[in-house]
Protein backbone atom coordinates (compact mmCIF):
# COMPACT_ATOMS: atom_id res chain seq x y z
CA UNK A 1 0.00 0.00 0.00
CA UNK A 2 2.83 1.91 0.69
CA UNK A 3 5.69 3.09 -1.57
CA UNK A 4 9.29 4.65 -0.32
CA UNK A 5 9.51 8.52 -0.92
CA UNK A 6 12.20 9.15 -3.15
CA UNK A 7 14.59 10.99 -1.40
CA UNK A 8 14.14 14.21 -3.51
CA UNK A 9 10.46 13.92 -3.08
CA UNK A 10 9.00 16.82 -1.20
CA UNK A 11 5.46 16.86 0.78
CA UNK A 12 3.89 19.69 2.14
CA UNK A 13 0.65 19.48 4.57
CA UNK A 14 -0.34 22.83 5.41
CA UNK A 15 -2.98 25.18 6.92
CA UNK A 16 -3.67 22.30 9.72
CA UNK A 17 -6.17 23.47 12.17
CA UNK A 18 -3.16 22.19 14.91
CA UNK A 19 -0.52 20.01 15.23
CA UNK A 20 0.31 18.14 18.22
CA UNK A 21 3.41 16.25 18.98
CA UNK A 22 5.09 14.89 22.22
CA UNK A 23 7.29 17.52 23.22
CA UNK A 24 11.14 17.69 24.02
CA UNK A 25 13.39 14.68 22.32
CA UNK A 26 14.10 11.76 25.21
CA UNK A 27 12.00 8.74 25.59
CA UNK A 28 10.57 7.08 27.49
CA UNK A 29 8.14 9.79 29.07
CA UNK A 30 7.03 9.58 32.78
CA UNK A 31 5.44 11.89 35.18
CA UNK A 32 5.20 15.76 34.58
CA UNK A 33 6.92 14.89 30.90
CA UNK A 34 4.06 12.31 29.57
CA UNK A 35 1.78 14.78 29.60
CA UNK A 36 3.96 17.98 27.83
CA UNK A 37 2.35 17.94 24.24
CA UNK A 38 3.62 20.81 22.13
CA UNK A 39 0.44 22.30 19.99
CA UNK A 40 0.93 24.23 17.14
CA UNK A 41 -2.67 25.93 15.72
CA UNK A 42 -2.45 26.84 11.95
CA UNK A 43 0.54 24.83 11.60
CA UNK A 44 2.76 23.03 8.41
CA UNK A 45 4.56 19.66 8.45
CA UNK A 46 7.13 19.48 5.40
CA UNK A 47 8.89 16.17 4.71
CA UNK A 48 11.87 15.62 2.28
CA UNK A 49 11.63 12.00 0.87
CA UNK A 50 10.96 9.98 3.72
CA UNK A 51 11.79 12.31 6.46
CA UNK A 52 10.56 15.65 8.27
CA UNK A 53 12.68 18.74 7.24
CA UNK A 54 10.57 20.99 9.70
CA UNK A 55 7.15 21.59 11.24
CA UNK A 56 5.95 24.91 12.21
CA UNK A 57 3.19 27.83 12.11
CA UNK A 58 2.37 28.94 8.38
CA UNK A 59 3.12 32.37 9.26
CA UNK A 60 6.77 31.05 9.56
CA UNK A 61 6.40 29.02 6.37
CA UNK A 62 9.82 30.21 4.28
CA UNK A 63 8.86 30.23 0.45
CA UNK A 64 9.81 27.03 -1.28
CA UNK A 65 11.56 26.79 -4.67
CA UNK A 66 10.65 23.48 -7.39
CA UNK A 67 8.40 20.85 -6.88
CA UNK A 68 6.33 20.41 -3.65
CA UNK A 69 3.77 18.51 -3.30
CA UNK A 70 0.99 19.91 -1.04
CA UNK A 71 -1.72 18.28 0.91
CA UNK A 72 -4.27 20.57 2.21
CA UNK A 73 -5.03 20.44 6.18
CA UNK A 74 -7.82 22.62 6.21
CA UNK A 75 -9.86 21.26 8.97
CA UNK A 76 -7.52 18.54 10.06
CA UNK A 77 -5.15 18.39 12.92
CA UNK A 78 -1.63 16.43 12.30
CA UNK A 79 -0.22 14.13 15.50
CA UNK A 80 2.82 11.65 14.76
CA UNK A 81 1.79 8.12 13.34
CA UNK A 82 0.72 6.23 15.97
CA UNK A 83 3.14 3.31 17.37
CA UNK A 84 0.98 -0.13 18.67
CA UNK A 85 3.61 -1.68 20.71
CA UNK A 86 1.99 -4.66 20.92
CA UNK A 87 -0.30 -6.86 18.76
CA UNK A 88 -1.07 -10.29 17.90
CA UNK A 89 -1.90 -10.74 13.89
CA UNK A 90 -0.64 -13.83 12.99
CA UNK A 91 -3.39 -16.17 13.17
CA UNK A 92 -5.48 -18.60 11.14
CA UNK A 93 -9.66 -18.18 12.03
CA UNK A 94 -11.60 -16.15 14.77
CA UNK A 95 -12.83 -16.86 17.87
CA UNK A 96 -16.37 -15.17 17.01
CA UNK A 97 -18.23 -18.26 18.39
CA UNK A 98 -15.93 -18.01 21.64
CA UNK A 99 -16.94 -14.26 21.86
CA UNK A 100 -20.38 -14.98 21.50
CA UNK A 101 -20.04 -17.65 24.50
CA UNK A 102 -17.94 -15.72 26.87
CA UNK A 103 -21.25 -13.11 26.24
CA UNK A 104 -23.18 -15.50 27.44
CA UNK A 105 -21.39 -15.70 30.71
CA UNK A 106 -18.91 -18.19 29.75
CA UNK A 107 -15.35 -17.25 31.06
CA UNK A 108 -11.97 -16.88 29.04
CA UNK A 109 -9.71 -18.73 31.11
CA UNK A 110 -11.99 -21.72 31.57
CA UNK A 111 -12.18 -21.79 27.41
CA UNK A 112 -8.72 -22.27 27.12
CA UNK A 113 -8.05 -24.65 30.13
CA UNK A 114 -11.09 -26.78 28.14
CA UNK A 115 -8.62 -26.40 25.13
CA UNK A 116 -10.51 -23.11 23.52
CA UNK A 117 -9.07 -19.63 23.52
CA UNK A 118 -5.50 -19.31 22.24
CA UNK A 119 -5.14 -23.12 21.97
CA UNK A 120 -7.80 -23.11 19.07
CA UNK A 121 -6.19 -20.21 17.50
CA UNK A 122 -3.20 -22.74 17.51
CA UNK A 123 -4.82 -25.46 15.69
CA UNK A 124 -6.07 -22.53 12.68
CA UNK A 125 -2.90 -21.00 12.55
CA UNK A 126 -1.00 -23.92 12.18
CA UNK A 127 -3.93 -24.96 9.49
CA UNK A 128 -3.71 -22.07 7.92
CA UNK A 129 0.11 -22.72 6.31
CA UNK A 130 2.80 -19.66 5.77
CA UNK A 131 0.40 -18.56 3.05
CA UNK A 132 -2.35 -18.13 4.85
CA UNK A 133 -0.52 -16.97 7.82
CA UNK A 134 1.30 -13.93 5.65
CA UNK A 135 -2.36 -13.03 3.66
CA UNK A 136 -3.59 -12.80 7.69
CA UNK A 137 -0.93 -10.43 8.62
CA UNK A 138 -1.40 -8.57 5.55
CA UNK A 139 -5.07 -7.92 6.12
CA UNK A 140 -4.27 -6.96 9.76
CA UNK A 141 -1.25 -4.60 8.84
CA UNK A 142 -3.80 -2.61 6.55
CA UNK A 143 -6.36 -2.46 9.16
CA UNK A 144 -4.54 -0.87 11.65
CA UNK A 145 -2.74 1.46 8.53
CA UNK A 146 -6.11 2.46 7.92
CA UNK A 147 -6.60 3.40 12.05
CA UNK A 148 -3.46 5.77 11.81
CA UNK A 149 -0.85 2.71 12.84
CA UNK A 150 2.40 3.56 10.64
CA UNK A 151 4.82 1.61 13.39
CA UNK A 152 3.83 -1.75 14.44
CA UNK A 153 4.87 -4.68 16.53
CA UNK A 154 3.42 -8.21 15.87
CA UNK A 155 4.05 -11.52 17.83
CA UNK A 156 4.11 -15.27 16.99
CA UNK A 157 2.46 -17.30 19.84
CA UNK A 158 -0.29 -19.24 18.13
CA UNK A 159 2.14 -21.86 16.11
CA UNK A 160 4.05 -23.22 19.34
CA UNK A 161 5.57 -25.31 16.38
CA UNK A 162 8.62 -24.53 15.01
CA UNK A 163 7.45 -24.45 11.22
CA UNK A 164 4.39 -22.57 12.24
CA UNK A 165 6.61 -19.96 14.40
CA UNK A 166 9.02 -18.78 12.28
CA UNK A 167 6.49 -18.52 9.28
CA UNK A 168 4.68 -15.99 11.75
CA UNK A 169 7.77 -14.23 12.38
CA UNK A 170 8.78 -13.93 9.07
CA UNK A 171 5.30 -13.04 7.67
CA UNK A 172 5.43 -9.68 10.42
CA UNK A 173 8.80 -8.91 9.29
CA UNK A 174 7.58 -9.11 5.37
CA UNK A 175 4.89 -6.90 6.15
CA UNK A 176 7.06 -3.95 7.73
CA UNK A 177 6.52 -4.93 11.05
CA UNK A 178 8.86 -5.20 14.32
CA UNK A 179 8.44 -8.99 15.12
CA UNK A 180 8.59 -10.16 18.69
CA UNK A 181 8.72 -13.85 19.22
CA UNK A 182 6.31 -15.11 21.65
CA UNK A 183 7.39 -18.92 21.66
CA UNK A 184 6.04 -19.34 25.50
CA UNK A 185 2.36 -18.05 24.48
CA UNK A 186 0.85 -21.41 25.94
CA UNK A 187 1.89 -25.38 26.15
CA UNK A 188 0.45 -27.03 22.80
CA UNK A 189 -1.21 -30.29 23.38
CA UNK A 190 1.67 -32.35 22.05
CA UNK A 191 3.79 -31.64 24.87
CA UNK A 192 2.77 -33.04 28.68
CA UNK A 193 4.08 -29.54 30.38
CA UNK A 194 5.88 -26.35 30.09
CA UNK A 195 9.58 -27.38 30.80
CA UNK A 196 9.07 -30.42 28.38
CA UNK A 197 8.05 -27.05 25.77
CA UNK A 198 10.35 -24.99 26.77
CA UNK A 199 13.25 -27.53 26.20
CA UNK A 200 12.20 -27.52 22.70
CA UNK A 201 11.11 -24.19 21.95
CA UNK A 202 14.49 -23.12 23.23
CA UNK A 203 16.56 -25.94 21.15
CA UNK A 204 14.87 -25.88 17.91
CA UNK A 205 13.44 -22.39 17.44
CA UNK A 206 15.00 -20.15 19.22
CA UNK A 207 18.16 -20.24 17.23
CA UNK A 208 16.51 -19.14 13.84
CA UNK A 209 13.69 -17.11 15.73
CA UNK A 210 16.50 -15.10 16.83
CA UNK A 211 17.72 -14.13 13.41
CA UNK A 212 14.24 -13.07 12.33
CA UNK A 213 12.45 -11.66 16.14
CA UNK A 214 13.67 -8.34 17.66
CA UNK A 215 12.34 -9.52 21.20
CA UNK A 216 10.83 -12.22 23.06
CA UNK A 217 7.90 -12.30 24.96
CA UNK A 218 6.43 -14.83 27.88
CA UNK A 219 2.90 -15.08 29.06
CA UNK A 220 3.65 -15.52 32.90
CA UNK A 221 0.28 -16.71 34.35
CA UNK A 222 -1.44 -19.62 36.02
CA UNK A 223 -1.86 -21.83 33.64
CA UNK A 224 0.80 -20.77 31.16
CA UNK A 225 4.23 -20.48 32.72
CA UNK A 226 5.46 -19.55 35.93
CA UNK A 227 8.17 -17.36 36.93
CA UNK A 228 11.11 -20.11 36.58
CA UNK A 229 9.74 -21.30 33.40
CA UNK A 230 10.02 -17.53 32.33
CA UNK A 231 13.15 -16.74 33.74
CA UNK A 232 14.64 -19.93 31.92
CA UNK A 233 13.00 -19.17 28.38
CA UNK A 234 13.89 -14.87 28.89
CA UNK A 235 17.32 -15.74 30.20
CA UNK A 236 18.30 -17.82 26.81
CA UNK A 237 16.57 -15.48 24.83
CA UNK A 238 18.41 -12.52 25.85
CA UNK A 239 21.55 -14.54 25.26
CA UNK A 240 20.36 -14.95 21.59
CA UNK A 241 20.05 -11.44 21.29
CA UNK A 242 16.93 -10.74 21.84
CA UNK A 243 14.63 -7.90 23.78
CA UNK A 244 13.15 -9.01 26.49
CA UNK A 245 8.79 -8.59 27.63
CA UNK A 246 6.28 -9.85 29.01
CA UNK A 247 2.80 -9.99 29.78
CA UNK A 248 1.89 -9.91 33.23
CA UNK A 249 -0.13 -9.77 35.87
CA UNK A 250 -3.22 -10.29 33.57
CA UNK A 251 -5.06 -12.45 36.21
CA UNK A 252 -3.14 -13.06 38.75
CA UNK A 253 0.34 -11.51 40.23
CA UNK A 254 2.33 -13.98 39.99
CA UNK A 255 5.51 -12.37 39.95
CA UNK A 256 6.00 -11.12 36.57
CA UNK A 257 6.86 -7.26 37.32
CA UNK A 258 9.79 -8.84 39.62
CA UNK A 259 11.43 -10.84 36.87
CA UNK A 260 10.58 -8.28 35.05
CA UNK A 261 13.02 -5.75 36.33
CA UNK A 262 15.30 -8.47 37.58
CA UNK A 263 16.16 -8.85 34.00
CA UNK A 264 15.49 -5.11 32.53
CA UNK A 265 13.32 -6.13 30.56
CA UNK A 266 11.95 -3.44 27.84
CA UNK A 267 8.25 -3.67 28.86
CA UNK A 268 5.95 -5.70 31.27
CA UNK A 269 2.35 -5.53 29.49
CA UNK A 270 -1.22 -5.72 30.94
CA UNK A 271 -1.04 -5.43 34.94
CA UNK A 272 -4.76 -5.86 35.69
CA UNK A 273 -4.07 -7.40 38.53
CA UNK A 274 -1.32 -5.19 39.57
CA UNK A 275 -1.42 -3.96 43.29
CA UNK A 276 0.45 -0.93 45.41
CA UNK A 277 3.86 -2.57 45.69
CA UNK A 278 4.13 -4.06 41.72
CA UNK A 279 3.27 -0.19 40.88
CA UNK A 280 6.22 1.14 42.91
CA UNK A 281 8.52 -1.17 42.00
CA UNK A 282 7.72 -0.48 38.22
CA UNK A 283 8.08 3.33 39.00
CA UNK A 284 11.53 2.88 40.61
CA UNK A 285 12.61 0.63 37.60
CA UNK A 286 12.80 1.31 33.77
CA UNK A 287 10.49 -1.17 32.70
CA UNK A 288 7.37 0.13 30.43
CA UNK A 289 4.31 -0.74 31.88
CA UNK A 290 2.58 -1.40 28.75
CA UNK A 291 -1.39 -0.74 28.97
CA UNK A 292 -4.04 -2.89 27.23
CA UNK A 293 -7.12 -1.53 27.92
CA UNK A 294 -9.31 -3.25 25.21
CA UNK A 295 -8.65 -6.52 26.64
CA UNK A 296 -9.61 -5.84 29.73
CA UNK A 297 -12.80 -4.24 28.67
CA UNK A 298 -13.57 -7.42 26.31
CA UNK A 299 -12.56 -9.59 29.35
CA UNK A 300 -14.32 -7.59 31.61
CA UNK A 301 -11.46 -7.42 33.95
CA UNK A 302 -10.65 -4.48 36.33
CA UNK A 303 -8.63 -1.97 34.29
CA UNK A 304 -4.53 -1.70 34.73
CA UNK A 305 -3.83 0.98 37.54
CA UNK A 306 -2.90 3.54 35.15
CA UNK A 307 -3.56 6.96 37.06
CA UNK A 308 -1.10 5.41 39.95
CA UNK A 309 1.52 4.23 37.63
CA UNK A 310 1.66 7.38 36.05
CA UNK A 311 1.29 9.30 39.33
CA UNK A 312 4.21 6.84 41.23
CA UNK A 313 6.47 8.20 38.03
CA UNK A 314 6.40 4.58 35.82
CA UNK A 315 7.00 4.95 32.53
CA UNK A 316 3.99 3.55 30.33
CA UNK A 317 2.90 3.26 27.12
CA UNK A 318 -0.87 2.18 25.39
CA UNK A 319 -1.50 -0.43 22.99
CA UNK A 320 -4.52 -2.49 21.24
CA UNK A 321 -3.13 -6.16 22.27
CA UNK A 322 -4.76 -7.27 18.67
CA UNK A 323 -5.75 -10.58 18.78
CA UNK A 324 -8.80 -13.03 17.82
CA UNK A 325 -9.65 -13.98 21.33
CA UNK A 326 -8.99 -10.78 23.93
CA UNK A 327 -9.08 -7.93 21.86
CA UNK A 328 -10.48 -8.02 18.44
CA UNK A 329 -9.10 -4.15 18.23
CA UNK A 330 -6.57 -2.48 15.69
CA UNK A 331 -7.94 1.01 16.93
CA UNK A 332 -5.30 3.21 18.89
CA UNK A 333 -7.82 5.79 18.70
CA UNK A 334 -10.31 3.77 20.24
CA UNK A 335 -7.60 3.13 23.22
CA UNK A 336 -6.86 6.47 23.10
CA UNK A 337 -10.67 7.09 24.23
CA UNK A 338 -10.72 3.98 26.58
CA UNK A 339 -7.39 5.35 28.17
CA UNK A 340 -9.17 8.85 28.78
CA UNK A 341 -12.64 7.08 29.90
CA UNK A 342 -11.71 4.27 31.71
CA UNK A 343 -8.13 5.10 32.61
CA UNK A 344 -8.27 8.69 33.93
CA UNK A 345 -4.84 9.49 31.24
CA UNK A 346 -5.09 12.94 29.56
CA UNK A 347 -5.70 13.17 26.20
CA UNK A 348 -1.81 14.35 25.89
CA UNK A 349 -0.50 11.45 28.17
CA UNK A 350 -2.53 8.97 26.31
CA UNK A 351 -0.96 11.21 22.83
CA UNK A 352 2.61 10.80 24.71
CA UNK A 353 2.16 6.62 25.49
CA UNK A 354 0.78 5.58 22.13
CA UNK A 355 3.78 7.62 19.94
CA UNK A 356 6.96 8.09 21.40
CA UNK A 357 6.97 5.72 24.53
CA UNK A 358 5.90 2.82 22.63
CA UNK A 359 8.30 3.29 19.97
CA UNK A 360 10.77 3.24 23.06
CA UNK A 361 9.54 0.02 23.89
CA UNK A 362 10.21 -1.10 20.14
CA UNK A 363 13.79 0.65 20.42
CA UNK A 364 12.46 3.17 17.82
CA UNK A 365 12.24 6.51 19.61
CA UNK A 366 14.59 7.99 17.85
CA UNK A 367 12.95 7.16 14.57
CA UNK A 368 9.10 7.42 15.11
CA UNK A 369 7.03 8.62 17.41
CA UNK A 370 7.70 12.78 17.01
CA UNK A 371 6.48 15.46 14.68
CA UNK A 372 10.16 17.21 13.90
CA UNK A 373 12.91 17.52 12.50
CA UNK A 374 14.78 14.29 11.47
CA UNK A 375 12.07 11.88 12.75
CA UNK A 376 10.32 9.93 9.87
CA UNK A 377 7.63 11.30 7.97
CA UNK A 378 4.69 9.43 8.98
CA UNK A 379 2.22 11.50 9.96
CA UNK A 380 -1.71 11.02 10.77
CA UNK A 381 -4.29 13.92 10.23
CA UNK A 382 -7.39 13.77 12.08
CA UNK A 383 -10.93 15.38 10.59
CA UNK A 384 -11.09 17.25 13.71
CA UNK A 385 -10.90 21.18 14.66
CA UNK A 386 -8.68 19.51 17.78
CA UNK A 387 -6.09 17.18 18.08
CA UNK A 388 -7.99 15.96 21.17
CA UNK A 389 -10.56 14.62 19.59
CA UNK A 390 -7.73 11.63 19.16
CA UNK A 391 -9.70 10.28 22.51
CA UNK A 392 -12.65 12.14 22.36
CA UNK A 393 -14.46 10.71 19.03
CA UNK A 394 -15.37 7.62 20.51
CA UNK A 395 -15.35 4.87 17.51
CA UNK A 396 -15.95 7.62 15.43
CA UNK A 397 -14.22 7.96 11.46
CA UNK A 398 -10.97 10.32 12.73
CA UNK A 399 -8.64 9.19 11.11
CA UNK A 400 -8.64 11.25 7.11
CA UNK A 401 -5.11 10.56 6.25
CA UNK A 402 -2.26 8.72 6.63
CA UNK A 403 1.31 9.83 5.51
CA UNK A 404 3.93 6.58 5.55
CA UNK A 405 7.72 7.38 5.03
CA UNK A 406 6.25 10.83 3.18
CA UNK A 407 4.00 9.06 1.35
CA UNK A 408 -0.05 9.18 1.36
CA UNK A 409 -0.84 5.59 2.51
CA UNK A 410 -4.12 5.60 3.46
CA UNK A 411 -7.06 8.36 3.17
CA UNK A 412 -10.51 7.72 4.11
O1 LIG B 1 -2.40 -10.58 25.39
N1 LIG B 1 -2.76 -13.11 27.49
C1 LIG B 1 -2.30 -13.77 26.58
N2 LIG B 1 -2.35 -13.52 25.27
C2 LIG B 1 -3.20 -12.61 24.58
C3 LIG B 1 -4.52 -13.18 24.25
C4 LIG B 1 -4.44 -14.28 23.34
C5 LIG B 1 -5.74 -14.88 22.93
O2 LIG B 1 -6.74 -14.85 23.66
O3 LIG B 1 -5.73 -15.42 21.84
C6 LIG B 1 -3.36 -11.31 25.30
O4 LIG B 1 -4.45 -10.97 25.81
FE1 LIG C 1 -1.03 -9.75 24.25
Amino acid sequence: MTSRADAGERLLVRDLAQLATPAGSGAPLRGAALGDVTVLDDAYVFCEGDTIASVGRMVDLPAMDGDVEELDGRGLCAVPGLVDCHTHPAFGGDRVAEFALRAGGAGYEELHAAGGGILATVRATRAAGEEGIGAAVDRHRGWMLRAGTTTWEGKSGYGLDRETELASLRAVRAAGGVPTWLGAHAVPPEFEDADGYLDFALTEVLPEAAGVAAAADVFVERGAFDVAQARRYLEACRAAGLALRLHGDQFTEAGAVGLAIELHARSIDHLEATGDAGVRALAASDVVGVLLPASALVLTRPMPPARALVDAGAAIALATDFNPGSSFCESLPLICALAATQLRLSPAEALVACTVNAAHVLGRAHEVGRLAPGYAADIVLLDAPDWRYLGYHLGGELVSVVVKSGVRAAVR
